[in-house]
């Protein structure tokens, strides 16, 4: 018998695909920390940031992940995963306390370029997480926060 490319057939070999694609799982298990070297712990800021940052980067920037039942549709996950991923390799709130002086410098003076130009929270996040929006006001105590914590360390030149 001839195999015609009917879209009936390509259609089943899509949803073939999709349901072997829901066979490979992303790893949801957060990484054990020692509470001690979180950002908010260390540097205690207002019940606001605290409400903030949680809201808005600790889901992709901390060792405190949470994921929402669409984070179990390959290939949403593995998206949301390699977003998981990259962020915490970028900046990791939950290991604060063991970066470099230079380094906390340097990435809070990322962070107040990437607030203040609103590319985060990343758009993608925001669309799904609507509180995760800043406001006006909760931008402006972001930045704030960020910029009080510089001390100029990153931007000495390398001895
Ligand atoms: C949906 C996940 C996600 C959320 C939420 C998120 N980020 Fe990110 N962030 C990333 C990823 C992925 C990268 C690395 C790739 C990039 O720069 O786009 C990154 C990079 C960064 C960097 C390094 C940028 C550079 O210059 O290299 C900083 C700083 C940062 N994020 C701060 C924040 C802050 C502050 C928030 C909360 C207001 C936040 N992010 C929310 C995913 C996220």
């Amino acid at each position: 018998m001839k195999k015609k490319f009917t879209l009936k057939n390509i259609g089943l070999a899509l949803l073939v695909v999709f349901i072997v694609m829901q066979a490979f799982r992303i790893e949801k298990s957060n990484p054990n920390t020692d509470p001690a070297n979180d950002f908010i712990i260390i540097n205690q800021p207002s019940v606001e940031v605290v409400t903030i940052l949680k809201g808005a980067c600790y889901d992709c920037h901390s060792n405190n992940v949470t994921y929402p039942w669409y984070t179990n549709i390959a290939p949403f996950s593995w998206w949301i995963k390699d977003h998981v991923n990259d962020g915490r390799d970028e900046l990791n709130f939950s290991e604060w306390k063991t970066y470099s002086l230079r380094r906390m410098d340097k990435k809070m003076k990322e962070a107040v370029e990437m607030v203040d130009e609103d590319e985060m929270p990343m758009y993608s996040y925001t669309i799904m997480h609507k509180n995760a929006t800043l406001t006006k006001e909760q931008k402006a105590l972001l930045l704030a926060f960020f910029s009080s914590l510089r001390t100029g360390e990153s931007d000495k030149a390398k001895e």
